[in-house]
């Protein structure tokens, strides 16, 4: 791929993940939301900030950690950042794993929220202990893999806006997009993996 499109794709990336922050924020403040999905954050309230404070600062930094120019110029603020996003995801999806089994969707929709918190804390731990034994390539390709999971909730919310568009009632296309938003993303970031080389060391 080249440079120009791999900027450019970042940067989409990048500004799409703060809009979705931005939306989290409104959430957790009830400036915006689904009078739903509120009452259930309502009965969980720790969880829910949890979630939603985490889920949204995770998006608002992942995206420049993928940055060679960033990761180059200041390794240190690489570093820092890295650790912080780590420590969020850790939070926000601990805070998924108990919001998922009361999400809308019926069982198809919670489980597919419950297994991508799974998914999302065990690569964020599989990206911090290969940075631990320096293994740069296997962290590099955890973290695709991570980041390209928190960037479902910016899929999530562009599928449910298609669907939206094209007439499908939101409880037919909720438990649809609770593995849309990620299934997808994953299988984009391994293919794209293969396709360059990167994480070829990875385990
Ligand atoms: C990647 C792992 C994630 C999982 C497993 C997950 C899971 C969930 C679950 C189960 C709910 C409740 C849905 C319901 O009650 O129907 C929810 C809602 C929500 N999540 Fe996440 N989420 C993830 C990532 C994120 C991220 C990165 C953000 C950052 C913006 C985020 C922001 C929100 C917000 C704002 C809501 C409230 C509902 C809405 O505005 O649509 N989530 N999430």
């Amino acid at each position: 791929m080249s440079r120009s499109i791999s900027a450019g794709l970042l940067g989409l990336v990048i500004v799409t993940s703060i809009l979705i922050a931005i939306h989290a924020m409104g959430f957790q403040f009830r400036v915006s939301g689904d009078p739903q999905i509120h009452a259930r954050f309502d009965a969980m309230p720790v969880a829910g900030a949890m979630h939603v404070i985490g889920g949204g600062l995770v998006l608002l930094i992942g995206g420049f950690q993928f940055s060679s120019r960033l990761r180059r110029r200041a390794p240190s603020l690489h570093r820092n950042l890295g650790r912080v996003y780590l420590l969020l995801v850790a939070t926000g999806g601990i805070g998924a794993l108990a919001l998922a089994p009361f999400a809308g969707g019926g069982l198809v929709g919670q489980f597919g929220f419950f297994l991508l918190g799974v998914l999302w804390l065990f690569s964020g731990l599989q990206a911090y202990l290969a940075i631990r034994r320096r293994d740069i390539e296997a962290h590099r390709a955890w973290m695709l893999r991570n980041f390209s999971m928190s960037f479902g909730a910016v899929t999530l919310r562009i599928y449910l806006g298609l669907f939206a568009v094209a007439g499908v009632p939101f409880e037919d296309a909720y438990p649809v997009v609770a593995w849309l938003a990620w299934v997808p993303n994953l299988i984009a970031v391994e293919w794209f993996m293969a396709l360059t080389g990167q994480g070829r060391k990875s385990t």
